[in-house]
């Protein structure tokens, strides 16, 4: 018994906010965005509009895909690290909100790795005998924008993404994850403020401790060397090459990370979903609105092996071998 991805959904907010629109805020350029990250407008959520309003309208679209209701749900998951208030947890809200009456619902927090983190254990309770699980992965990352540090703010997009996972005993399913953390290297991607390190004042709001703060440049390096491996290690793990692969969906947040793994792997870029142009890097949301593009595009089809896997602040890097 394992589980299989049922249906997945996605929603994005509907303002477009273009690599032009960046140029007129800060010392950026359209040219220097692209070809660095690849990204040309992401989605920025409206006043008012939370990580619950996204991860919800994902849900339902995962549902509907899934052909089930909210009341056969067992456990949600949130994956966020910008969840609606500290609390109750936004998985909550989202389970009054569905009426998932008889779900247990609680958020994971691994930054972008969240959503492959949240599968593994979603994984992990449909082994164990619940039926149906939500894992959503749902991000409002322009509440931790600086829109002043160009190093930052022309990296990130709001959204969310959903799969509902029931059990299987055939060939599909989840085959194996794989997730790893380093919190030697926190400091690498981090919100220095806000929690009980350094809670709310206006010393901390005066120094824009509230904001990401990340030193890209590190950050790059070690994430081609660790999903380089975390992909060679789920496939070792199932006895796979790299040429078995039909589809390879990795956190969207620099084209030429994924480039720069693809090509280590020897893994074709036609094989490679990219969505980073629209979108930016969502964060947790990435993964999940990737493959329910990839679906809903008919790129997977039933049997194919689909590769995902991520890594983020923490630092974590995670990976997933699913046969459709
Ligand atoms: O989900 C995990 C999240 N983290 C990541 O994915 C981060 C991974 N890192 C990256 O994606 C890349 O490191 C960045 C896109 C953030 C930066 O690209 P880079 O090629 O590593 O550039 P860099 O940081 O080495 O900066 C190169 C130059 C610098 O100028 P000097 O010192 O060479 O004069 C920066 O000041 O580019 C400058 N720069 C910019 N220029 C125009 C930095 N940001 C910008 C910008 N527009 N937005």
């Amino acid at each position: 018994m394992r589980a299989r991805i049922a249906g997945t959904g996605s929603y994005v907010p509907e303002r477009v906010m273009t690599n032009a629109d960046l140029e007129r805020m800060v010392a950026t350029s359209d040219s220097w965005i692209v070809a660095r990250t690849g990204i040309r407008e992401r989605r920025i959520a409206a006043p008012g509009e939370a990580c619950s309003d996204l991860g919800m309208k994902a849900a339902e679209r995962a549902l509907e895909a899934a052909g089930i209701t909210a009341a056969d749900l067992d456990l949600i998951l949130v994956a966020t690290c910008t969840g609606d208030a500290p609390l109750p947890s936004t998985a909550c809200l989202i389970q009054h909100r569905l009426g998932a009456v008889r779900a247990a619902a609680c958020d994971l927090s691994a930054a972008c790795c969240g959503f492959v983190f949240a599968l593994a254990v979603g994984d992990a309770y449909v082994r164990t005998g619940f039926r149906h699980v939500l894992v959503v992965g749902s991000e409002v990352m322009s509440m931790l924008i600086d829109w002043t540090d160009r190093n930052t703010c022309v990296l990130f997009g709001d959204g969310a993404g959903a799969v509902v996972l029931s059990p299987t005993e055939g060939e599909q399913g989840i085959l194996s994850s794989h997730l790893h953390s380093d919190g030697n290297l926190w400091d690498l991607i981090c919100v220095p403020g806000g929690g009980s390190r350094m809670p709310p004042s206006e010393k901390m709001l005066a120094e824009g401790l509230q904001f990401i703060k990340m030193k890209g440049n590190e950050t790059f390096k070690v994430a081609v060397k660790t999903l380089e491996e975390a992909a060679r290690e789920a496939l070792a793990a199932n006895h796979l090459s790299v040429a078995d692969l039909d589809l390879y969906v990795p956190h969207q947040a620099n084209f030429r990370i994924i480039k720069a793994v693809a090509d280590r792997l020897g893994l074709p870029m036609e094989k490679v979903v990219l969505n980073m142009d629209r979108y930016g890097n969502t964060s947790a949301a990435s993964i999940p609105l990737a493959l329910d593009e990839a679906v809903r595009a008919g790129r997977v089809k039933k049997g194919n092996l689909v590769l995902i896997e991520a890594f983020g602040s923490g630092l974590t890097w995670a990976s997933s071998v699913v046969r459709w």
